[in-house]
C-alpha cells in the first residue's frame, strides 16, 4: 500500500516537472506544435517540424552585422535589388537588428515606409539613434513581442526576414502574425543561408534548406511563388499571401 502511494507521488512530481520545463520553453503552448529534446550547442532544444531552432544573436552582434564587408561577401545590393520595390510601399523588416536593410530599403521607398520590427530593445535604439543620425523619417522602429509583429492587420504590402527566422522561438506564431499584418497578395521574402550547401561558412543552425523553409511557411498560410538564386550564399525565397 505504501509502495503504491510513494509512486503515486512520485509521478506526480514527475509530471508537474515536465509540464512545467515544457511551459518555460514554450510559453505556456497548449498544444503540440514544437517538441523539446536535448539542446546542441548553437541551439535551445526547441523542434519545430524536426529543425532545432537557433540561440538569438544579441546585440553584441551588431558589429558584424554592420561589417564592411558584408555587401560584397553576401551581395547585399543584389538582395536589396531582387526586392523589386516600389516608391510607395509600406515594407516590414522583421528582426532588423541594427537596421542594416531598414536604411538601405528606406532610401527606395520616399513616399512608403520601413517598419523595423525587432524584439531587442538594444537593436530598436540602434535603428533610432540611426534615424536621428541620418535624419530619416520614413523607418518606424517596431518593438515586437517572440510571437506578434506588432504592426496592424493587412497594413504591409511585403516583408523582409533575413537571417533572422531560424532563431525566431515561435516561428509559427511569427510566420502566422506577419501573414496578418501582409495586405492580401502581399509578399513575404526569406533569406536564410543555404543549408544544401556545405562551403557556406555558417554554423549549421544558422542555415535553413529550401524544403523546410516551404514546409514551416506553408504550415502559417504561405503559398510559395519562387526561388531566387542570385546570392552567393543565401535563398531568396518569396511566399504570397493568398488573395
Ligand atoms: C542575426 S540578426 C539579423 C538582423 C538583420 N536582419 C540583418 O540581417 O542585419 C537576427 C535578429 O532577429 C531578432 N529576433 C529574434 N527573434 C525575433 C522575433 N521573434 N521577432 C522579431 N525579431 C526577432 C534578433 O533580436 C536579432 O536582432
Amino acid at each position: 500500500m505504501k509502495i503504491a502511494l510513494f509512486i503515486t507521488q512520485l509521478l506526480c512530481v514527475l509530471t508537474a516537472f515536465v509540464v512545467n520545463y515544457s511551459s518555460i520553453l514554450c510559453g505556456n503552448e497548449k498544444n503540440n506544435t514544437y517538441t523539446l529534446g536535448t539542446a546542441s550547442r548553437d541551439g535551445i532544444g526547441k523542434f519545430y517540424m524536426e529543425r532545432e531552432i537557433s540561440k538569438v544573436m544579441g546585440h553584441l552582434g551588431a558589429s558584424w552585422l554592420e561589417r564592411p564587408k558584408r555587401e560584397q561577401e553576401e551581395r547585399t545590393d543584389l538582395l536589396i535589388k531582387g526586392l523589386d520595390l516600389k516608391p510607395t510601399d509600406k515594407i516590414a523588416d522583421i528582426g532588423a537588428g541594427s537596421g542594416y536593410f531598414s536604411f538601405r530599403m528606406a532610401k527606395l521607398v520616399p513616399q512608403g515606409k520601413v517598419f523595423a520590427v525587432d524584439i531587442s530593445p538594444q537593436m530598436v535604439g540602434m535603428v533610432r539613434a540611426k534615424m536621428a543620425q541620418q535624419k530619416i523619417t520614413n523607418v518606424e522602429p517596431v518593438q515586437s513581442t517572440i510571437t506578434q509583429t506588432k504592426l496592424p492587420m493587412n497594413s504591409i504590402d511585403a516583408a523582409l526576414i533575413v537571417d533572422a527566422y531560424h532563431e525566431f522561438s515561435h516561428p509559427f506564431e511569427m510566420a502566422t502574425s506577419i501573414l496578418n499584418s501582409l495586405k492580401p497578395g502581399g509578399k513575404l521574402i526569406l533569406i536564410e543561408y543555404r543549408m544544401e550547401d556545405p562551403s557556406v561558412p555558417i554554423k549549421l543552425l544558422h542555415k535553413m534548406s529550401e524544403k523546410q523553409a516551404k514546409l514551416e511557411m506553408k504550415a502559417a498560410g504561405f503559398k510559395w511563388e519562387k526561388t531566387l538564386t542570385m546570392l552567393p550564399q543565401q535563398h531568396f525565397m518569396i511566399f504570397r499571401k493568398p488573395k
